[in-house]
């Protein structure tokens, strides 16, 4: 599992004197959980109003000119950091991408070092993708820029969730009291994490499935239950399946394999790769979601992927209009109004 970052992991630095505090002041995208839903609202209905401006000639709405984001990534990507780039250059801003391999972190400096070096050059806006749980938080303690999570370890990757409940809003209109089952390796997933507050924020029943070994052990401690949802676990994925409106499968995570004590990949596979035979107790018009990168054949088949039920590639695309809105309501502008 990857590490959680505590004050003397990593970066042992203590908070210097006069250092920003997240709070009113000032807006950071860290996690979901946290996030209101009148916030969480708002930023949906902004990434459908930037929608309306990427379908523009123009495809841009330069509300953030002057601003500079910086793609600060120690993780792989390739939809998050895309987008997050196309997301800053369609807002007008000015944006630059830093992946570690190359960098002066391979000559040991350190994670809050290069953000204060990068800072230096008047980064307003980091993006930060890395292994540890708690370096959003850790850096939006330390640092004048606003940081937003582009996924932390096993904890949470806000604006995937934003991008999937955008995504199933746009076919539903509304989640209450919609059946939402999340099939795979739940315990270190941050998109089920994230997704699970959206959707539960928003009214939703969500229910996780997976080998025990990968269902998270605080289940009953997840979801919002005070906004109408409620969040379950099920080991067959028939019983996850049964009535739901949609299913979202994760990308199993292989390199934890060993850790969960799973027997192998096939029989993963054999028992919880998404099959159109698989869906048929779901709801007839059952949605059908993956966050990326897929293991084709693995957690889900081919057939169903390319399906008209899937919206992986809808996904994608709303991707860029989330993170145009996240750019903007960090910069402490209205998303919706940013868009007109
Ligand atoms: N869904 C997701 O985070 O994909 P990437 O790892 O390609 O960014």
């Amino acid at each position: 599992m990857s590490p959680v970052l505590t004050e003397t992991h990593a970066v042992p630095s203590p908070i210097p004197p006069g250092s920003p505090e997240p709070g009113p002041a000032r807006r950071d995208l860290l996690d979901l959980e946290t996030l209101p839903k009148a916030d969480l609202v708002r930023l949906l209905e902004g990434a459908a109003a930037f929608r309306r401006v990427l379908a523009t000639p123009s495809r841009k709405k330069a509300v953030l000119t002057g601003t500079a984001v910086a793609n600060v990534f120690f993780e792989s990507s390739t939809r998050t950091r895309v987008s997050f780039e196309w997301a800053a250059k369609r807002v007008g801003a000015d944006s630059v991408s830093f992946v570690s391999a190359g960098s002066s972190v391979s000559k040991g400096e350190s994670l809050l070092d290069t953000v204060w070096t990068l800072e230096s050059m008047g980064v307003d806006l980091v993006v930060v993708r890395h292994e540890s749980a708690g370096v959003p938080l850790f850096l939006a303690r330390r640092v004048s820029a606003h940081v937003i999570n582009a996924g932390d370890g096993c904890h949470e990757h806000p604006t995937q969730g934003l991008l999937d409940a955008r995504t199933l809003l746009d076919h539903k209109g509304s989640l209450a009291g919609l059946k939402i089952a999340i099939v795979g390796d739940v315990a270190h997933s941050r998109v089920a994490r994230s997704a699970l507050w959206a959707f539960t924020r928003l009214g939703a029943h969500v229910t996780l499935c997976g080998p025990t070994a990968l269902l998270p052990v605080d289940a009953s401690a997840l979801g919002d239950r005070a906004a109408g949802g409620s969040v379950r676990t099920a080991a067959r994925l028939e019983d996850a399946v049964e009535g739901a409106d949609a299913v979202m499968a994760l990308r199993l995570q292989t390199e934890r394999m060993e850790r969960a004590n799973l027997p192998s990949v096939a029989d993963y596979a054999r028992r919880y790769r998404l099959t159109r035979k698989r869906l048929a107790g779901a709801a007839k018009d059952v949605l059908v979601l993956h966050p990326g990168p897929m293991n084709r054949g693995v957690e889900i088949a081919s057939h169903v992927a390319d399906s008209p039920k899937s919206l992986i590639r809808e996904q994608v695309a709303n991707g860029v209009a989330v993170r145009m809105a996240v750019l903007c309501w960090c910069r402490g502008l209205d998303p919706v109004e940013a868009a007109s």
